[in-house]
């Protein structure tokens, strides 16, 4: 692979599988949205599906619901089988980004054979790097609107009306894993299962990073700026 250019493609129409990674809060779904968009490619979110399957209470999310409230990771076996499914569907073989995933040696150890047995090359690794009491005022300071989807941060963008939205007046919700207590035990998962990866995928030569501090913009023109190799 040629140094600076991660997203260059494996041929004319496909693109690198693309790990996001840095801990909670660091801008993984903001910024694969971004890329996902740009690109063309799905961005895939172990996070977003679970919390679709506790949403809609099936039997995977009623298995896994209080594992997500109490902050910790639900079992290898569940996001490996999930990441397998939906990396087969058709609008995955472009490429995809993956949001979330993996976040511990074994999960790393399976994307890396399920690639391999696929023929597909292997991942890249871009970890956003974001101050810790900047995670904490973006997780702790999060709420949504439940009828629009507003998204707000209590401490960022002060509202009109404290616990209100702005644009219909409902009442704003938060994710139950954003209380302040529930982050701070994510970010000790993240250090001790997740933030190790970072060593394996740089020892790999197959490890990007990108200063994930400023406004979202900023970072995107950043990452792009890596990706693009300049
Ligand atoms: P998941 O949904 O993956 O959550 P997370 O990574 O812990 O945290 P977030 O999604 O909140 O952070 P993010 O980095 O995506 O940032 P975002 O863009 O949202 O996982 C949830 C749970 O599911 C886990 O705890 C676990 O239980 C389970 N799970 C998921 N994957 C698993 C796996 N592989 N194995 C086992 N269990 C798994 O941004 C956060 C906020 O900051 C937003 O409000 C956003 O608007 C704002 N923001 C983003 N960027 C900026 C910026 N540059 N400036 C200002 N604000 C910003």
């Amino acid at each position: 692979m040629a140094a600076g250019l991660p997203l260059e493609p494996t041929d004319r129409k496909s693109f690198r599988p693309l790990l996001l990674m840095g801990p909670p809060g660091a801008g993984k779904g903001t910024q694969s949205r971004a890329i996902g968009r740009a690109f063309g490619i799905p961005e895939i979110s172990t996070g977003a599906m679970l919390r679709e399957a506790v949403r809609r209470g099936t039997p995977l999310g009623l298995a896994s619901q209080s594992t997500m409230e109490a902050g910790c990771l639900v079992s290898d076996n569940v996001v490996c089988g999930l990441i397998e499914l939906r990396t087969a569907e058709p609008d995955c073989q472009r490429g995809f980004i993956v949001d979330g995933f993996p976040r511990n040696l074994p999960q790393a150890v399976f994307l890396d054979g399920l690639l391999l047995t696929r023929g597909k090359p292997k991942a890249l690794a871009l970890n956003i790097r974001v101050d810790r009491d900047v995670l904490m005022k973006r997780l702790a300071g999060r709420r949504e609107c439940p009828v629009c989807g507003t998204a707000y941060n209590v401490y960022m963008s002060p509202l009109q009306c404290p616990g209100l939205c702005d644009a219909d007046g409902a009442d704003l919700i938060q994710r139950p894993d954003d209380r302040e207590e529930v982050v701070q035990r994510r970010l000790e998962e993240y250090d001790r299962q997740t933030k190790p990866l970072i060593e394996r995928y740089r020892s790999l030569g197959l490890l990007r990073e990108v200063d994930g501090n400023g406004s979202p913009e900023g970072v995107t023109a950043a990452i792009f700026s890596i990706l693009n190799g300049s």
